[in-house]
């Protein structure tokens, strides 16, 4: 005799990367084991009637408590990291964990295991940014830990404390070559972005609002290039991770006509902000809070955006959730003294863990943009596969991880910065106005999220070991 469900979700619509149907989903000991038009049993109902049924979303990028190289304190840890993406829809999340230069990768990430370890509302799993590739981490520790399960990588074209030089990144490209690891690329060229800076600065532009400027979309497209011809090179995947606009996009298109593996991702700031919300109110500090890496650009490029999801050119929609503290004349927050003297000195990025699925579904699906089939490949699907995680996650098939969110699609919402349950005191898309929401969010068959209440008793969240990227 079959033994029946511990859970069964009713009535719903079922949402997959590439369907969706009316049926019954069962759950026992955490994970799905049935879908059926009908469900007999199960010792717990919830009635989805109106609601769709889609797999928990993946946020494949997202920094919590990283260390900075000034001391600037991220407005996030796991807990609050987590507690934020679990309300906004989200069952597993892939931060960060940053090699130190002059440390050790498994120093930095034994550190970094002890700041999440009990602390998680959602699942986890570690992304390693490589910051100094001696011939140690090149050749003993990298490959080592890509075998223990962290099996991508980013690395960063510009940044002082971060940069790598092309020798570099070719020798990193080597070893994912190697180890079949995936590289993530942050791809801005740092000389010209450098130069800018100090023109602008001799200027007299300091406001945040230039920031946008040194940070051009030219310097982008440069990078990309460059990373997507070392990845030619070497003849290996690479990730280009939060692309901006038109331009870097126009390179991507290049390599992936020529069936290169070049893959690619975008986030919520492209496709609703431009460069003039670090404007400010008037060109004041206000632009703050919009300082990110890169910058949102301008319309064109929010069309451009728009149609790379529709037609393939990217792969994963990921927030890029990079909290600091707006307020505070301390040296935590953006507003400090530093930051006030130039924008080189605002710390880079913006929350928005919570927000990624709403305005997502929100400006794209309920605006006619993209399907919701393509919302689950972006958001859910093509990150666990990318990332080593599926079918244990990123999908409604049986035996995967019931990790399961319940969508409103007709609930209304407003983005503010008193509804959120992220650490930050800002959000920098406070008044949007948002069609669909995640009612629900299940993980592992518990709900850890309902009506935008966080529940304490869901704080389960388990760390991922991950297998090699679909990529390969
Ligand atoms: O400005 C950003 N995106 N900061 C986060 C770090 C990164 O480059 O992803
Ligand atoms: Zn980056
Ligand atoms: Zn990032
Ligand atoms: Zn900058």
């Amino acid at each position: 005799m079959r033994a029946g469900c511990d859970l069964a979700i009713r009535g719903g619509t079922l949402v997959t990367a590439s369907d969706q149907f009316r049926a019954d989903l069962g759950i026992r000991d955490g994970k799905i084991v049935e879908i059926a038009a009908e469900i007999a049993d199960a010792r717990e109902e919830i009635d989805a009637t109106g609601l769709m049924v889609l797999p928990g979303g993946i946020d494949a990028h997202v920094h919590l408590a990283q260390p900075t190289s000034d001391g600037t304190v991220m407005a996030d840890d796991f807990l609050t990291g987590t507690r934020s993406a679990a309300a906004g829809g989200n069952t597993t999340v892939l931060p960060f964990a940053l090699q130190v230069k002059g440390s050790s990768l498994r120093e930095c990430l034994t550190a970094y295991h002890e700041k999440a370890e009990g602390a998680c509302y959602t699942d986890v799993s570690f992304h390693l940014i490589v910051s100094d590739p001696t011939p140690q981490v090149l050749g003993q520790e990298l490959p080592a830990l890509v075998r223990d399960g962290y099996s991508s990588f980013k690395v960063f074209m510009t940044y002082d404390d971060l940069v790598l030089n092309d020798a570099e990144l070719l020798d990193v490209f080597d070893v994912a070559r190697r180890e079949r690891a995936l590289v993530m690329v942050h791809a801005e060229g740092h000389d010209a972005i450098k130069h800018m800076t100090r023109r602008l600065e001799e200027e007299g532009k300091t406001a945040p609002y230039y920031h946008a400027v040194a940070h051009h979309q030219i310097a982008e497209r440069e990078a990309t290039h460059r990373a997507i011809s070392h990845a030619q090179l070497i003849d290996v995947p690479v990730m280009i991770v939060h692309v901006s606009g038109r331009d870097p996009m126009e390179q991507i298109q290049w390599a992936k006509k020529r069936g290169m593996k070049v893959f690619a991702e975008t986030c919520p700031q492209y496709i609703v902000l431009t460069r003039d919300d670090l404007k400010g109110l008037n060109m004041d500090f206000e632009g703050a809070k919009y300082v990110c890496s890169p910058p949102p650009r301008d319309t064109d490029s929010q069309d451009a955006i728009w149609e790379g999801l529709r037609d393939g050119t990217f792969d994963v929609f990921s927030s890029d959730h990079c909290p600091f503290y707006f307020e505070g004349a301390n040296e935590t927050g953006k507003d400090n003294p530093r930051a006030r003297t130039s924008f080189k000195w605002v710390p880079n990025g913006i929350p928005g863990v919570e927000t990624r699925l709403p305005i997502l579904f929100s400006e794209g699906v309920r605006k006619g943009r993209i399907s919701i089939e393509r919302f689950v490949a972006l958001t859910s699907t093509n990150p666990a596969k990318l990332y080593g995680l599926y079918p244990q996650k990123g999908a409604l098939v049986i035996g995967a991880d019931a990790d399961i969110t319940l969508w409103d699609p007709e609930r209304k919402a407003v983005i503010t910065q008193a509804s959120l349950n992220h650490g930050a005191d800002y959000t920098p898309f406070e008044g949007m106005e948002i069609e669909g929401w995640p009612v629900r969010t299940i993980l592992r068959g518990q709900t850890i999220a309902a009506d935008g209440e966080v529940l304490e008793q869901g704080r389960a969240g388990r760390y991922l070991s991950r297998a090699t990227s679909s990529a390969w």
